[in-house]
């Protein structure tokens, strides 16, 4: 159909595809790279899909060369990548800094620049210093002042050419994954207590980074900075069930809201959520704050920190009341509903990945309604593989031709302002707890070959056209 096709996107839209540093790169100890908690957990054996690692991924580290190519052969208009922080600073502070790392990722700047391709860089995708989560990690209220040194290192370092900067990438998955539910490095699982105190020190360390942007970097440099936020469509399993629609406004308030509220309406959690929480804390004998802090007067503040909104959409989920077994205190407990799939809800690969492109218009709209109408950028949205790669992967290709065009719908006739849309991913890569066994890639990488070859998909060649159409014949 016409908006599928790409021709109601203004010239300037931005067509993107990411990657992530720890996802790709390989070279885990290359050039005076320094270990993060990726290397550990997945050398640590801690329940990654066949005990597979990142060790050498795509290589990007050594075949850039061929990740341009495919950036180019889909006429990318932007690349979303992330730094490996224990790359450029191998014990996690500006006191010691690898200039090898640093030639990579100039190299990598460079050579997308010279080919007309901007760039989106993400400062942190789950892969933190070793050496910080030594001192404690994000659980660490220090972490956030070294935060913000890496973060001043990088403008100053790349910020002549990179204009599009994500602070901290997923603030939810690193809380909930990392340190809820032990999925993620690094693996803890003290529930219901130290997600939010990491949630808390991700805002801090993203809202300090902002402030030093806005007031050193941005007069000259003139980029623009966010965090990338995930979060599922929730929607209430019968809408004339007043149980089911607050469970669904709890769900995106324990979702979204933990990071967009403080962020985008009042510099504080959203009230639905403090209170659940409060409620259960009372229950199982914790005092007032323990759990959930408060922002202090003494950090600078979060509110108004950013730029635009990064919004990483995957899926979603019909939500009902009640349902937690959970005896203990934990996230799950304080959230309190039961999530369910439709029927009609097609599962890719994944099982969390029910395939629900009008879910994103659903969420693209709230997003302008509740939070004030901001730029947005789709910065992940993709579509699962598993089992043996199909090169002709048909469903992917309706997958993104029915996505982009609800974003065509949430634009035209919602108004919301998006300004770009970045597929996840540009090629397969190390899918977390599922290694490689999941291919989210436009490009399919052939694990089992040394060359790590790359051969397009023909979800990337659909991808390519609707890029190209767009480009050629913009109404606005
Ligand atoms: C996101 C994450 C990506 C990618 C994707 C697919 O949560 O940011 O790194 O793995 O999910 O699962």
């Amino acid at each position: 159909d016409f908006q599928s096709e790409g021709n109601m996107f203004p010239r300037d839209f931005v067509w993107g595809a990411a990657t992530s540093a720890y996802q790709i790169e390989g070279g885990w100890q290359a050039d005076g790279k320094g270990a993060s908690i990726w290397d550990t957990f997945c050398h640590e054996k801690s329940g990654v899909f066949e005990n597979q690692n990142g060790d050498v991924a795509c290589n990007s580290y050594e075949l850039w060369n061929k990740d341009l190519e495919c950036i180019q052969q889909l006429g990318l208009t932007h690349y979303r990548l992330s730094f490996s922080w224990s790359r450029l600073l191998p014990d996690g502070t500006p006191k010691n800094v690898n200039q090898r790392g640093v030639q990579y990722y100039n190299r990598v700047i460079n050579d997308l620049l010279a080919c007309k391709v901007s760039v989106m860089v993400t400062l942190y995708h789950f892969d933190l210093p070793q050496a910080i989560q030594n001192l404690g990690g994000w659980k660490s209220p220090g972490v956030a002042a070294l935060f913000n040194d890496y973060a001043k290192f990088c403008f100053e370092t790349f910020g002549d050419r990179v204009k599009l900067w994500i602070t901290i990438n997923e603030p939810h998955t690193c809380a909930k994954l990392g340190h809820e539910v032990g999925l993620h490095a690094p693996g803890l699982k003290e529930k219901g207590t130290a997600a939010y105190m990491v949630g808390h020190n991700m805002l801090r360390a993203h809202a300090m980074a902002w402030h030093s942007y806005n007031s050193v970097y941005r007069a000259t440099q003139k980029g623009e900075v966010s965090l990338a936020l995930n979060s599922d469509w929730f929607e209430p399993l019968d809408p004339s069930c007043h149980e089911d629609v607050t469970s669904a406004e709890r769900d995106l308030a324990f979702t979204l809201g933990w990071f967009a509220w403080p962020i985008f309406v009042t510099g504080d959690y959203p009230d639905i959520m403090r209170s659940a929480i409060e409620t259960q804390s009372k229950m199982m004998g914790y005092s007032g704050d323990m759990r959930l802090p408060r922002f202090s007067k003494d950090d600078p503040p979060v509110l108004g920190t950013a730029d635009f909104f990064a919004l990483n959409y995957y899926t979603s989920r019909k939500v009902t009341s009640g349902g937690c077994g959970d005896q203990m205190l934990s996230m799950k407990r304080d959230l309190n509903v039961e999530e369910v799939l439709d029927p009609s809800w097609p599962v890719c690969g994944v099982s969390w990945l029910a395939v629900v492109p009008c879910g994103l218009r659903k969420l693209l709209k709230y997003i302008k309604d509740v939070f004030n109408n901001p730029k947005v950028y789709i910065t992940e949205n993709g579509f699962a593989q598993v089992g043996p790669a199909q090169i002709e992967d048909v469903d992917r290709c309706e997958f993104y031709k029915s996505t982009i065009s609800e974003v065509a719908k949430a634009m035209e006739e919602d108004g919301v302002n998006v300004c770009g849309y970045f597929a996840w991913s540009l090629m397969d890569n190390f899918e977390w707890a599922d290694g490689f066994s999941v291919r989210f890639g436009l490009f399919h990488v052939d694990f089992s070959d040394a060359e790590l070859s790359r051969t397009i998909y023909q979800s990337g060649q659909e991808y390519a056209k609707i890029i190209a159409k767009s480009k050629s014949a913009s109404p606005i």
